[in-house]
């Protein structure tokens, strides 16, 4: 008897040889028992609609959206999720007869490595989401959703970050939270809109892939605040150990990567897999 043909799903993006989605979606697949191909796709720089067009047009199924191609996904899209509109970024997509739909995993992927993963309630907490680039945006609308007491959101060019804030404040009307932001002088400045410290923050800048500390000042850090770098590798980031110095819990953004993964999983196949196994084989691969 013939074997059915797996559907076919892919990562675009450029590069993209160091992608782990293969290795994540198969893991997933494997798991629930969905028979499904997931591989890496290199788009040219000037080359991702067509590149993912054709992929469609031979039977794919979904794509994942990766560097530097979130911000084309999202014009791309016919019908945006709520998170995805806000973000400005699309990294899941797939296409009904509605046309192409676009949505944005990253946040919501974030949101559960801190509360079911490391086991830190956001609810009433307050935020500081360091950044303002394309992961702070993804991770806005599913930080907010988590009803915290208050969100700061400073980035290094602080007009972005209270760009930001405004953007959430312009879409939801009446603020479901403060949200408040602009550059760290401002966040540091006597009459700040925020009194330090935060329980939890969140680092979303590039700072640790160049091995900087992105300028915050250490007392905006509660005693045992999470403080948390979307950035993963062996060793802990330059932002993790000085978070630890001034006696914060740490974690890197690994589970975040898996957990986004599983989003997406869930919206093509309707099946939610387990990450655990999967985020700890992934982190014993990195040792
Ligand atoms: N774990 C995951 O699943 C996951 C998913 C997505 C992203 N990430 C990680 O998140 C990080 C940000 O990615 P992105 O896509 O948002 O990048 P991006 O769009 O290029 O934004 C970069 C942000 O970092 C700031 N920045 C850069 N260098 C800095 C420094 N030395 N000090 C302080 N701020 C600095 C930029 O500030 P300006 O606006 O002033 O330039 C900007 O806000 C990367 O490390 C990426 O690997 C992880």
């Amino acid at each position: 008897m013939s074997q059915p043909v797996p559907d076919r799903y892919a990562v675009v993006g450029n590069p993209i040889a160091h992608s782990k989605s293969p290795l994540i979606h198969a893991a997933f697949a494997a798991q629930t028992g969905q028979a499904l191909r997931y591989d890496r796709l290199l788009a040219p720089l000037d080359g991702f609609v067509a590149t993912v067009t054709a992929f469609f047009e031979h039977g794919g199924k979904g794509i994942n959206v990766t560097v530097p191609f979130k911000l084309e996904a999202h014009v791309l899209a016919d019908a945006l999720t709520p998170r995805a509109r806000l973000a400005g970024a699309v990294n899941t997509m797939w296409r009904d007869a509605a046309g192409w739909h676009g949505d944005n995993t990253d946040g919501i992927g974030l949101v559960r490595d801190i509360e079911h993963n490391l086991g830190v309630p956001l609810k009433d907490r307050r935020i500081l989401l360091l950044g303002a680039g394309g992961a702070a945006r993804g991770a806005l609308l599913p930080l907010i959703e988590a009803q915290p007491a208050a969100l700061g959101i400073v980035n290094r060019t602080g007009s972005k970050a209270e760009a930001l804030a405004q953007g959430y404040r312009d879409m939801a009307g009446t603020p479901a939270c403060a949200v408040w932001g602009g550059g760290y002088d401002e966040l540091a400045a006597e009459g700040a809109p925020f009194d330090a410290p935060f329980d939890v923050i969140i680092n979303a800048t590039a700072g640790s892939l160049q091995s900087e500390v992105p300028p915050l000042a250490s007392d905006c850090i509660a005693p045992g605040a999470l403080a948390y770098d979307m950035m993963y590798d062996a060793e802990p980031t330059v932002f993790m150990r000085f978070a630890a110095t001034h006696g914060a819990r740490t974690a890197d953004g690994l589970g975040m990567l898996v957990e986004q993964a599983a989003e997406a999983f869930a919206i093509w196949r309707g099946v939610r897999p387990d990450t655990a196994p999967v985020l700890a084989d992934l982190r014993r691969g990195l040792q």
